[in-house]
C-alpha cells in the first residue's frame, strides 16, 4: 500500500456499498494510493471483510454498517468520518438497492413500492451523503464526489423503470451539484457502468446471458470492478481537475456504436467475409 503513487496521501474518502463489487474495488484502488477511506455498506460484515483486506496491504480504514436511505445513519457516518479521520475530501456514491432490480418492472407491471424503495435509497440515499459531505468541504476548501450511475440510466430498459430512472436523476443531482458548489472548488462527476462482472453477477447471469450482453459490446471482454475503479480513482484525483458535471461512461463500447455493428463481425464484415447481415446480427448463443 506504500506504493510510489499516492494520489489520495493525506484524503479521507468515504465510499458507500464498499463491502462488495465494485465499491470494494474502488476503496481498495483508493487506500492503495494514500487515502484513508470510511467503508460503509448496510452489510456490516461486508464492510469489515472489506477494511481488513485494506489494513492488511497496510492501509488505513474504518468499517461502519449503514443504510444510505436512513438520514440520521448518513448524519451519524458522517460524524463518525469527521471524529476517526478528521474531515471527508472524497466521497464515491456506489451503494444502490440491487436486490429491487428483480421486482421491477414495465410500467404498467410496476410494484410502486418498489419505485419508491428505489428513489429512497439510489437517489435520496445519493443526495443525503451529498448534503452531509459538501459543507466540511467547503471548510476544508473543495472536494471530489463521484456518482456511480449505470448506462442504464442513458438508455432504455424493458424492466428496470425504476433503477433506470433513479440512475438518470443522479446524472442530475451530478450536474446540480458541480453547478452549485463548483465556486468552492467541489467537482462532482456520475459514471455510467456497462456491464461489470461483480461476484454477485458471476453468481447471477449465467454464461449464456454473459455472451448475449457481451454481443452489444465494443470490445472482447467483460468490464471488471478495477476498470470502474481506475476511472473513479482519475476522477476523484488531482488528474481530473478540470473535469466536473459529466457523466462518463465506462461500458465497453456498450453505448458507442448504432446497435446493428455488434458481435464483432458486424455487418460490413460480415459482408466481406461473405456471411450475409442478417446471420452476422442473429444471436450467437
Ligand atoms: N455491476 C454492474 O454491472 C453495474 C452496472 C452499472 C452500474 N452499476 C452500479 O454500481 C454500483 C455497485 O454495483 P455492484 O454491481 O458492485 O453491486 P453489489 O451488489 O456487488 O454491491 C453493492 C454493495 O452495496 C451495498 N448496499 C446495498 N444497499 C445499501 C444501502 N442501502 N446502504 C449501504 N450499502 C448498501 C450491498 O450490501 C453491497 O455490498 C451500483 O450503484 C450499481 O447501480 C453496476
Amino acid at each position: 500500500m506504500e506504493g510510489t503513487m499516492g494520489r489520495f496521501e493525506g484524503k479521507v474518502a468515504v465510499v458507500t456499498g464498499a463491502g462488495a463489487g465494485i465499491g470494494k474495488a474502488c476503496a481498495l484502488a483508493i487506500a492503495r494510493e494514500g487515502g484513508r477511506v470510511v467503508v460503509a455498506d448496510i452489510d456490516g460484515s461486508a464492510a469489515a471483510a472489506c477494511t481488513a483486506q485494506i489494513a492488511a496491504e497496510a492501509g488505513h480504514a474504518l468499517a461502519l454498517a449503514i443504510d444510505i436511505a436512513e438520514a440520521q445513519a448518513v448524519a451519524a457516518l458522517f460524524e463518525r468520518a469527521d471524529r476517526h479521520f478528521g474531515g471527508v475530501d472524497l466521497l464515491v456514491n456506489n451503494a444502490s438497492a440491487m436486490h429491487l432490480t428483480l421486482r421491477d418492472r414495465a410500467i404498467l407491471d410496476l410494484d410502486l413500492a418498489v419505485w419508491d424503495e428505489t428513489m429512497a435509497t439510489n437517489l435520496r440515499g445519493t443526495l443525503l451523503c451529498c448534503r452531509q459531505a459538501i459543507p466540511g468541504m467547503i471548510v476544508r476548501g473543495g472536494g471530489a464526489i463521484v456518482n456511480m450511475s449505470s448506462c442504464q440510466g442513458l438508455s432504455g430498459d424493458t424492466a428496470l423503470t425504476s433503477y433506470a430512472a433513479s440512475k438518470a436523476a443522479m446524472n442530475m443531482v451530478s450536474a446540480s451539484l458541480a453547478t452549485q458548489y463548483g465556486h468552492a472548488q467541489i467537482r462532482c462527476n456520475a459514471v455510467a457502468p456497462g456491464l461489470i462482472m461483480t461476484e454477485r453477477l458471476v453468481a447471477k447471469l449465467d454464461e449464456c446471458m454473459q455472451r448475449h450482453l457481451r454481443r452489444h459490446q465494443l470490445l472482447p471482454r467483460v468490464g471488471r470492478p478495477e476498470d470502474v475503479a481506475a476511472l473513479v480513482a482519475f476522477l476523484l484525483s488531482e488528474d481530473a481537475a478540470f473535469i466536473t458535471g459529466q457523466v462518463v461512461c465506462i461500458d465497453g463500447g456498450m453505448l458507442a456504436h448504432v446497435p446493428t455493428y455488434a458481435d464483432g463481425g458486424n455487418s460490413l464484415s460480415a459482408r466481406s467475409s461473405g456471411e450475409t447481415a442478417e446471420a452476422a446480427q442473429s444471436p450467437r448463443y
